[in-house]
């Protein structure tokens, strides 16, 4: 998609968390936009292999690489493959990851290693990586993911929002050092997105005790919470993200655009 012509350039795709849901919506994007190659990273092999397959069906070369965001060598590796089976990458989506829930007095120091080193730490390592492939290359589009959780508190999600939330500052300053060097980086953050889980489902934390709010284990009924009372669907997370990462959007570089609907109602009446 970075190519100013890409139906006459070959051009190169990266998805972290491409497994499943949002990832997996967001490989499948850049494949129909005409991607010449797509590189669907993830720990989970099976769903990787499924979206993989998918992505051949839709035309492009599928290269299944298997990630662990928690893990830096693992990181280091996976961009190495990908540099060395494309040659180039011209639009990194580093979409994997996951909410983590727990009473915030209970958290323990291992859990919050956990959570912010794969959200974030890894989300950090994933640019650093796509950066040393897209400097030489004078190009590239980098789109990382936060949440929602991040800025409309919910009970529960203290780890996770300063996760997620530490991806939109992280997302600036690259930006800034990146901008004079032709590549651009900027997030999203989806609002709560309908996602038919097949990739890795790690420990997502505890049920919390939350003073007259949400079911905190629960789902259900969710939607109604939010702006526009219902869910954000994968693909409308994914076009947004196959937009950031490509020429299209050429002028936008360090900014933060919340995909959920309209804002979240903040008075009961
Ligand atoms: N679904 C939502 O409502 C929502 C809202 C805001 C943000 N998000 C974020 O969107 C991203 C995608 O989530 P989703 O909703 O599509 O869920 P999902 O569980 O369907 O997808 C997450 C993917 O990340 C992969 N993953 C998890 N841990 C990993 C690790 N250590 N290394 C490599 N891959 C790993 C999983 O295997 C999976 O394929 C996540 O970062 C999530 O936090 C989701």
């Amino acid at each position: 998609m970075q190519p100013s012509t890409p139906q006459q350039q070959p051009w190169f795709a990266l998805v972290t968390g491409a497994a499943s849901g949002i990832g997996r919506a967001t490989a499948l994007k850049f494949a129909a936009a005409g991607a010449t190659g797509v590189a669907c990273l993830d720990v989970h092999v099976e769903g990787n292999a499924s979206t993989s397959g998918e992505v051949e069906l839709a035309g492009a070369r599928a290269l299944e690489v298997t990630l662990d965001l928690g893990d830096y060598d693992s990181i280091v590796a996976a961009y190495e493959t990908v540099h060395q089976e494309f040659g180039r990458l011209d639009a990194a989506a580093h979409v994997g990851g996951y909410s983590w829930r727990g009473d915030t007095l209970g958290v323990t120091p291992q859990e919050w290693d956990r959570v912010v080193g794969v959200n974030l730490r890894g989300t950090f390592f994933c640019c650093q990586q796509a950066l040393a492939i897209m400097y030489p290359q004078g190009s590239g589009g980098i789109v990382n993911m936060s949440a929602d959780a991040a800025f409309d508190p919910i009970h529960g999600y203290s780890v996770q929002a300063a996760a997620k939330g530490g991806v939109v500052p992280l997302t600036k300053a690259l930006a800034f050092e990146a901008a004079r060097r032709g590549v651009r980086v900027n997030a999203v953050s989806p609002g709560i997105t309908r996602v038919k889980r097949s990739g890795f489902v790690p420990d997502r934390g505890a049920p919390v005790v939350v003073p007259g709010g949400l079911a905190a284990d629960s789902s259900e009924g969710l939607e109604q919470h939010t702006g526009a009372g219902r869910w954000m669907e994968t693909d409308e997370i994914a076009s947004v993200i196959a937009f950031l990462a490509g020429p299209a959007s050429s002028g936008v570089n360090g900014e933060l655009v919340r995909i959920n609907g309209g804002p979240y109602p903040t008075l009961e009446f």
